[in-house]
């Protein structure tokens, strides 16, 4: 990796630009595709755990969020995951047959490293994945689980988020093959979808790069914004607020769909457009249903939807963002890349240190 900008303004736009090869390059490495298999675990057995715990800070704790999903439902895997600043304190029982995942671009974090010699002074079996192989986090783990991004320059995490979740993807798969959980027609379905997923990656940033800059100017004139979504995209509204956020400065916030009329209904008004991550899966009707609540108050909304779920809302929206139509375990992957580029136009825009933020740091070294 050659460590410049190329022809790209910043760091940042370089690494959302890099994702459908380094996504593509870390699925290679745990995906058989020309078996059309998960490769198997080495150093966590799966097949003989109880629970899972996962713990790692903003980004890649979102990414161990998504993963929360996909353990449960493909390993039936019971999976308890907090931030790592929080872990110990809840002095969660470490007893019976678990093993944590630590999650970290760096490999240096902090607050991931007291909680990953925290459960390992407990006898807990530890995988890591991380970005730096020769990270300390990786030096201290049991098992490795490499992400093959390439050095991140920019302080906000966009490559390494979208690696973080291919791994996790196929250790969800490979966990479920080993708990018997998954069949072989299911993981082979799966990993299809992963290897259409990977193929459609760039043509998706090209196709919707114009619609996303223009956006992107619009919102740089508005001081809130919500992001609501459900299921693993529940995650991914935390992670683009966070995103918006960090390098924008506008104050964003993410929230599970179905929570909105819990509370968050009360700031809606034209003055916070309100950002909905939904393709046309299980959950649309229910995300149709509150973003007609955002709309009778007056709300704007940007719509990230498929083409199906386009075709099925008649509510007025600020702008719709079309992806193609994926498998619940390309979703994350896909919708990241509108949700990581209406940051960046939106920080261009207005015109701060995208990839040196204020106040952040890459890698935060204390606790
Ligand atoms: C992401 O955009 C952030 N800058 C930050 O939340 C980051 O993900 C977090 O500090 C964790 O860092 P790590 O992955 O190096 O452990």
């Amino acid at each position: 990796y050659v460590v410049d900008k190329g022809n790209h303004k910043h760091f940042m736009e370089k690494e959302i630009y890099e994702q459908p090869e380094v996504i593509s390059h870390t699925l290679s490495h745990y995906i058989d595709f020309a078996e059309g298999k998960a490769k198997p675990i080495e150093g966590i057995d799966f097949a003989n755990l109880d629970r899972l715990a996962i713990s790692a800070c903003g980004t890649a704790y979102y990414a161990g969020l998504i993963a929360k999903y996909w353990f449960e439902r493909y390993a039936r895997l019971p999976v308890e995951i907090d931030v790592a600043s929080e872990f110990r304190y809840r002095e969660m029982p470490l007893t019976g047959k678990m093993a944590a995942l630590f999650v970290s671009q760096s490999g240096e974090t902090a607050d991931t490293l007291a909680s990953l010699r925290y459960c390992k002074s407990e006898g807990v079996t530890i995988g890591a994945v991380v970005n730096v192989p020769e990270s300390t986090i990786a030096r201290e783990s049991d098992a490795v689980f490499p992400t093959l991004a390439g050095p991140e320059i920019g302080v906000a995490s966009t490559k390494a988020f979208t690696c973080q979740l291919s791994v996790l993807a196929a250790l969800a798969i490979a966990a479920g093959k080993a708990r018997g959980t998954l069949s072989d027609e299911q993981e082979a379905e799966m990993v299809q979808a992963l290897v259409e997923g990977r193929r459609v990656l760039g043509e998706v940033l090209r196709e919707i790069q114009p619609r996303i800059e223009a956006l992107s100017r619009d919102l740089s004139h508005f001081k809130d914004v919500l992001y609501l979504g459900r299921g693993t995209n529940f995650p991914l509204a935390l992670e683009g607020a966070l995103k918006l956020k960090e390098i924008s400065y506008i104050h964003a916030e993410g929230y599970a769909a179905g929570e909105l009329k819990h509370g968050p209904i009360a700031l809606i008004d034209e003055d916070m457009p309100v950002i909905v991550i939904a393709p046309h899966d299980q959950l649309y009707e229910k995300t149709v249903s509150n973003m007609q609540e955002v709309a009778a108050r007056g709300g704007r909304i940007v719509l990230i939807t498929d083409e199906r779920g386009a075709r099925e809302t008649a509510l007025q929206t600020m702008e719709t963002i079309v992806l193609p139509q994926a498998a619940e375990i390309v979703t994350p992957l896909l919708y990241a890349l509108p949700v990581q580029l209406i940051a960046y136009h939106t920080a261009v825009f207005m015109g701060t240190d995208v990839d040196q933020p204020r106040n952040l740091a890459k890698s935060v070294t204390v606790e």
